[in-house]
């Protein structure tokens, strides 16, 4: 797979998501279910959206004990999605379970991505609530490289981190980015954004794009354009 437009389908129904999903007749865009929606609706909302002929990153963030996540994957790579992820904080012994559980019996698999740490944790939080006293940035990158030890595929982190985490674990491990606004567009509650066209240039392989995209008038074109700056 190479570099695309992921839309996070943040909604609270099935109704909601596949009214949204109807706009697109041409091209089926990658699309990401959280939480929010697989809590609402279960697997059938994943198994339907894959027949509709989407690629689908499920976006669940797993962290338990490694039988329980190994086990958990398991059943999860039933579902043939094509990325899922998990919690670094978890340990390296967690994300090598994950990935084993995962892995089908023919040897295929989904891609398999670490959140390092959380964008809503700062440098503050992770000190007071954590005891974690080092650098975020040095958590984060530490993070990154025991996702790429434990033999992950890559790390969801800030574009702005997209360069620093090629550089430490590999131009092949892939980064995935949230934070992405358009030049011209509302940046909402997220603090550090790109544009999809920087997102390119400072080597993101995935972008996950949510209300730039869903709460747009339009939001075929919405797609199309993020798709022309960051894929074409
Ligand atoms: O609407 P917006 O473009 O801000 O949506 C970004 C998506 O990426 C949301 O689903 C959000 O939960 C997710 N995300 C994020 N920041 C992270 C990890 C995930 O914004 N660090």
């Amino acid at each position: 797979m190479g570099r695309d437009v992921i839309i996070a389908c943040d909604f609270d129904s099935a109704e909601k998501t596949f009214a949204f999903l109807d706009k697109f007749t041409g091209r089926k865009p990658f699309v990401k279910i959280g939480m929010e929606l697989y809590y609402a609706e279960g697997p059938s909302i994943v198994r339907e959206i894959k027949k509709r002929g989407h690629k689908i990153f499920l976006d669940l963030k797993l962290h338990d004990i490694p039988n329980t996540v190994k086990k958990s994957m398991a059943v999860l790579s039933r579902l043939d999605v094509d990325m899922t992820n998990l919690h670094a904080a978890g340990t390296i012994r967690m994300m090598e379970g994950a990935l084993e559980g995962l892995t089908r019996p023919d040897g295929t698999r989904p891609l398999l991505i670490a959140v390092t740490q959380l964008t809503s944790t700062d440098q503050e939080s992770m000190e007071k609530d954590l005891l974690i006293e080092k650098p975020i940035a040095d958590v984060v990158m530490h993070y990154a490289h025991n996702a790429k030890l434990a033999g992950l595929d890559g790390v969801v982190c800030s574009p702005l981190e997209a360069g620093k985490v090629h550089d430490t674990c590999g131009e092949k491990f892939l980064t995935v980015t949230p934070g992405v606004r358009f030049a011209d567009g509302d940046i909402g509650d997220q603090k550090r954004v790109m544009t999809p066209a920087e997102a390119k240039k400072i080597g993101s392989d995935y972008i996950v794009v949510g209300r730039p995209i869903t709460a747009a008038e339009d939001p075929v074109a919405a797609y199309e354009r993020c798709v022309r700056e960051f894929v074409d």
